[in-house]
């Protein structure tokens, strides 16, 4: 299957180095290009991934860069840098500093990458994409926000833990902002067709649904210094694969909602079939009353979010 020509990361900590490994080893560009303002960093860590290679027999070409301007050509960009959580915080505490470190790359794409499809991962990840697209004034079908595919990886292995079924036979999927406010949708979530609600009392499942919601906390407080990246990396590569092999997934991801879900000028996680041009379509559900209403406290949060963002001089 063919992939495509070049691929940029943008940050080489634990998401955008674990991220490279999982984009190099499936083959998904015949070019990597990981890029850190670390001198040494991006470079180390490609060159190291690349000797993978001849053992694992992947043939995308890696390679490190300090120069955001190689991001040039890119296809596909992933913007991972930025700090990461440490416990006690949220992730929107991460606002300010982000939001500075994203618009600095946001400007590169824009003048170096101009057809790329970009998929934004720092955290507010939500906030974050609205800066992308305003930076970049790409149109929404190009800009996409992991959110829904994590946060629906961590519902479903809840599940599948609770039911001691394959991981992979359950269905389901997350909504709204990549935060305490997220909504986990529990009316279409069932193990190969089977609606979960048949199969657990409803206390166990609110409790997956709280878990659910501060599932990445949790990694943060055991961790204690840094946020997750196993499962972060597996759910941006699945969008990554969507995009290089044009594959038609329907996945939740956070995209710019213009009237969808009642939503207008914010980012949030719905689910979208996405393919080599990035969003090819947004899905409408149908949600339960108290779904419904949970989704308006999540783009509330997001809007208070924006808020915060605009205070920023510059941002
Ligand atoms: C998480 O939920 C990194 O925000 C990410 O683990």
């Amino acid at each position: 299957m063919t992939g495509l020509g070049k691929i940029a990361i943008v940050g080489a900590g634990n998401i955008g180095g674990t991220l490279a490994q999982r984009v190099a080893e499936m083959d998904l560009g015949a070019e990597l290009m990981l890029l850190d303002i670390v001198e040494g960093l991006p470079q180390g860590k490609a060159l190291d991934i690349q000797e993978s290679a001849p053992v694992l027999g992947f043939s995308t070409r890696v390679r490190g860069s300090t120069d955001l301007r190689d991001v040039a050509g890119s296809d596909l960009v992933i913007l991972t840098a930025g700090l990461a959580r440490k416990p006690g915080m949220s992730r929107s505490d991460l606002l300010g500093r982000n939001a500075q470190i994203v618009r600095g790359h946001a400007e590169a794409v824009r003048d170096h990458a101009k057809q790329a499809v970009v998929i934004v991962v720092t955290n507010p990840v939500d906030v974050m994409a609205y800066q992308v697209r305003e930076v970049t004034g790409f149109p929404r079908e190009r800009i996409l926000a992991q959110s829904g595919t994590l946060d629906s990886a961590r519902f479903r292995w809840f599940v599948a833990e609770a039911l001691g079924v394959a991981p992979r036979d359950v269905v389901g999927f997350t909504l709204g902002t990549h935060g305490d406010t997220m909504v986990p949708v529990l009316s279409h979530c069932s193990v190969n067709g089977v609606p979960v609600r048949r199969l657990l009392p409803e206390e166990k499942l609110h409790a997956i649904v709280e878990r659910t919601k501060k599932g990445g906390g949790e990694i943060v407080d055991l961790l204690k210094a840094g946020s997750a990246y196993y499962a972060p990396t597996a759910a941006q590569a699945e969008m990554a694969k969507a995009v290089a092999h044009d594959e038609h997934r329907l996945l939740s991801c956070s995209v710019l909602l213009d009237g969808e879900y009642g939503f207008r000028d914010l980012f949030l996680s719905v689910p979208v079939v996405v393919g080599r041009k990035g969003i090819e379509r947004i899905e409408t559900v149908d949600l339960t009353a108290e779904e419904r209403n949970l989704l308006e406290l999540s783009a509330r949060a997001v809007t208070e979010d924006l808020k915060l963002l605009r205070a920023i001089p510059s941002a």
